[in-house]
């Protein structure tokens, strides 16, 4: 298959600085001459955008835990065919600000042990893994009270409070222990460009060619 590009994703808990991250590694990239699609979930095409509202805003017991993964899994499933698939065939480099590992740790983790359903969808609806997972490593209660300060609409995840932080903090670090060929845990701590830098050091091997 020519023109097989490459697929990073961005991982962690929330207010890890990892959006920010994802955007600093794109543009970089694209200043380095490279075609880089940025992109996110839950979205990251139209019909996902749509599903990310369903599942970002709204009372916490909107969903079942079940017909949340689906919900999860719908976005991404569309997202896969419309803009990640496309842009990988292209060529491109494509970074998403959080992909299936998210799904493992907030819907396999935070309300029961659902990793199996979770993982068994993936493999049936999903199939694709990431090339290279930057997982912005952060302090749970420095990222709580970020992701608090920021007060938007999306908060049904957020309200879950610093245990599930911990919990999910912990959960990715097990996450990249599982998967050590594809994760690279970057320490979060310090100022956007200094996490940058680290970013961009692991992440030179993998980017052969300009
Ligand atoms: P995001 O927009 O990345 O928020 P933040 O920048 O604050 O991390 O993600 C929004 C929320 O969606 C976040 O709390 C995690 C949650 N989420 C899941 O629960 N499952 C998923 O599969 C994904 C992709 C996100």
């Amino acid at each position: 298959m020519s023109g097989r590009g490459l697929f990073v994703t961005f991982e962690g808990i929330d207010g890890s600085g990892k959006s920010t991250q994802a955007r600093m590694l794109a543009e970089a990239l694209r200043a380095e001459g490279r075609d880089v699609v940025l992109t996110r979930e839950p979205g990251g095409s139209p019909g996902a955008e749509e599903i990310r509202a369903l599942v970002l805003e709204g009372a916490t017991d909107r969903w079942s835990p079940e017909s949340e993964i689906l919900l999860f899994t719908a976005a991404r499933r569309d997202h896969m065919e419309r803009t990640i698939r496309p842009a990988l065939a292209a060529g491109k480099v494509v970074i998403s600000d959080r992909f299936a590992d998210s799904t493992r740790m907030y819907q396999g983790l935070s309300r029961g042990d659902l990793r199996g359903l979770v993982d068994t969808l993936h493999d049936l609806m999903i199939g694709l893994e990431p090339d290279v997972t930057v997982l912005i490593d952060m302090d749970p209660a420095t990222g709580l009270s970020r992701a608090l300060s920021r007060q938007t609409a999306e908060e049904r995840f957020e309200g879950f409070g610093a245990d599930l932080q911990a919990r999910m903090r912990a959960g990715f670090l097990a996450l990249a222990q599982e998967f050590p060929d594809r994760f690279v845990t970057i320490p979060g701590a310090g100022t956007p460009e200094t996490v940058a830098t680290r970013v961009r050091d692991a992440l030179a091997g993998a980017l052969p060619h300009g």
